[in-house]
């Protein structure tokens, strides 16, 4: 069983996939039952560099640090996602620039997740 938004992880190949349309099923990815990504928060070790921050309504960075941002330890997506879950934006990483993202949009988005390629998935 699913629910909407979950992320899962093949530890087999590495896909990642998120919940568009929650069901009875079980997601399977190289034959295997895929992981379900629990998000670390903001009382783990390390949160410093990977707890996404609203800096203001409009701009989300990841770690009141910023995390480092090269091909071995990057973040590779930031989503943000309104209270209701009835909307959310991700932004895609390239490695070298910054961890951020901008909101160019008057929805009161108050959630922010992250996926960092070692440490996983934290949220805000
Ligand atoms: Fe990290």
């Amino acid at each position: 069983m699913t629910n909407l938004l979950e992320i899962y992880r093949c530890e087999i190949c590495g896909n990642i996939v998120q919940v568009m349309h929650p069901s009875n099923g079980e997601l399977v990815c190289c034959g295997k039952p895929m992981t379900k990504l629990e998000a670390h928060k903001k009382e783990d070790e390390k949160q410093e560099k990977h707890v996404p921050v609203f800096l203001n309504d409009k701009e989300i960075q990841v770690g009141s640090e910023p995390h480092p941002m090269i091909e071995e330890h990057h973040i590779e997506f930031i989503q943000t996602i309104t209270e209701d879950k009835r909307q959310l934006i991700t932004k895609f990483l390239d490695v070298n620039q910054e961890p951020k993202m901008i909101i160019n949009c008057s929805q009161n988005f108050n959630k922010a997740i992250e996926y960092c390629n070692i440490h996983g998935l934290w949220e805000s």
